[in-house]
């Protein structure tokens, strides 16, 4: 499925829990580690923010393997949590449960304090007991919320969250910041930039714009096309979510972060990294080049910025190549081919 290109020396023997394995990412990272011979328990709750069968056929893919030992549980029901933990001893915790969305979040905001904040929080009292060796926690590039300054960097303020969905992001890591430092965990929070890619998330432009083309729908187009995202690709993101796993923030040279122009020197092994493209793209580039690999073009209806949602987001990635050597470099349009490939072998659209 997802293809890499590197591997790097990460120990077999060391059970490895992916939280959101039904979820469009998680699925994607399980994939990979099991098919190069890792231990994974995955986790999902199966929420029905979007269609539970696309995240059932997620699971019965990694469950053919017998590597994969899957799990539908709420990171909410402690107890089965705690058990997990017990019969597994995971030694290395990719978290990517969380309530997503931008709108959705001014729908159902309990969803997100009861995924991100308290889901995490029961996740990291685990972790807290269980003498995990490095915990990597997804975030978002929504945490940027109202910065004008681009690109977007890990030392820049996030203090104007623009949606819940960044509010409950924003509380995510500084909750783990916290366990770092007292109970010195060593942890990573991930900034992803709008993933896409095969076995993608109903709810997102891509997903819901194939759809519409092919249905002869109309597709909404925000802040009448002039907005730009940095669209990264599912196994790029993967390739790096893999590097990063090695590079575990534990060495006191990491330690310190800047904000602005200070240096805070604080004890906790803790980093931020962004993975992005790096590469904004116009909404109506974005579009043009779904129309072109469709051969249809789409019937637009223009509307105007969606309350919370930022104009453009652009990653620096500085720290991420620096610490990988590695930088997402998949062309937009391949990307999309191979979306739209998946999408009519999936829904049998000829
Ligand atoms: N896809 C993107 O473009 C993107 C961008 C930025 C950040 N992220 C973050 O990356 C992570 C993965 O995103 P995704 O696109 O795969 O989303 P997704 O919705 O496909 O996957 C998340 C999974 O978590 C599960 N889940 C939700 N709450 C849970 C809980 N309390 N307990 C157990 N399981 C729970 C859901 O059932 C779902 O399958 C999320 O943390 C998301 O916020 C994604």
């Amino acid at each position: 499925m997802v293809e890499l290109k590197s591997k790097k020396s990460l120990s077999k023997n060391k059970n490895i829990l992916i939280t959101g394995s039904a979820g469009f990412i998680g699925f994607h990272v399980a994939d990979t580690l099991i098919s190069r011979g890792f231990k994974v328990i995955g986790i999902d709750g199966m929420t029905d923010y979007y269609d539970t069968t696309l995240k059932k056929n997620r699971h019965e893919i990694l469950k053919k393997n017998a590597n994969f030992y899957a799990y539908e549980v709420m990171l909410n029901d402690k107890v089965s949590l705690s058990k997990i933990f017990k019969k597994y001893n995971p030694k290395i915790i990719i978290h990517l449960a969380a309530q997503a969305g931008v709108r959705y979040s001014f729908k159902n905001p309990d969803s997100y304090l009861d995924s991100n904040v308290l889901g995490t929080y029961n996740l990291l009292e685990e972790v807290k007991k269980n003498n995990v060796e490095h915990i990597l926690i997804a975030s978002t590039s929504s945490v940027y919320g109202a910065n004008t300054k681009l690109p977007f960097n890990e030392n820049d303020n996030c203090n104007l969250p623009k949606s819940f969905y960044a509010s409950s992001k924003i509380a995510t890591e500084a909750m783990s910041h916290s366990y770092s430092l007292l109970y010195c965990i060593p942890t990573t929070i991930f900034r992803f930039f709008t993933v896409y890619g095969p076995w993608g998330r109903p709810d997102m432009a891509l997903f819901k714009f194939t759809s519409s083309i092919l249905n002869n729908k109309k597709i909404n187009v925000y802040n009448f096309g002039r907005m730009k995202r940095d669209f990264t690709f599912i196994n790029d993101l993967v390739e790096a979510i893999f590097l990063l796993i090695n590079k575990k923030p534990d060495k006191p040279e990491n330690r310190v972060q800047k904000i602005k122009n200070d240096s805070i020197s604080v004890a906790a092994p803790w980093r931020i990294v962004n993975i992005g493209n790096s590469e904004p793209i116009e909404l109506t580039k974005f579009i043009s080049t779904l129309e072109n690999i469709l051969c249809k073009k789409a019937k637009k209806k223009y509307v105007c910025l969606q309350p919370g949602d930022l104009i453009e987001t652009y990653s620096d990635i500085k720290l991420l190549k620096s610490l990988t050597g590695f930088k997402p470099n998949t062309k937009l349009s391949d990307g999309i081919e191979q979306f739209v490939n998946w999408y009519k072998e999936y829904y049998k659209i000829k």
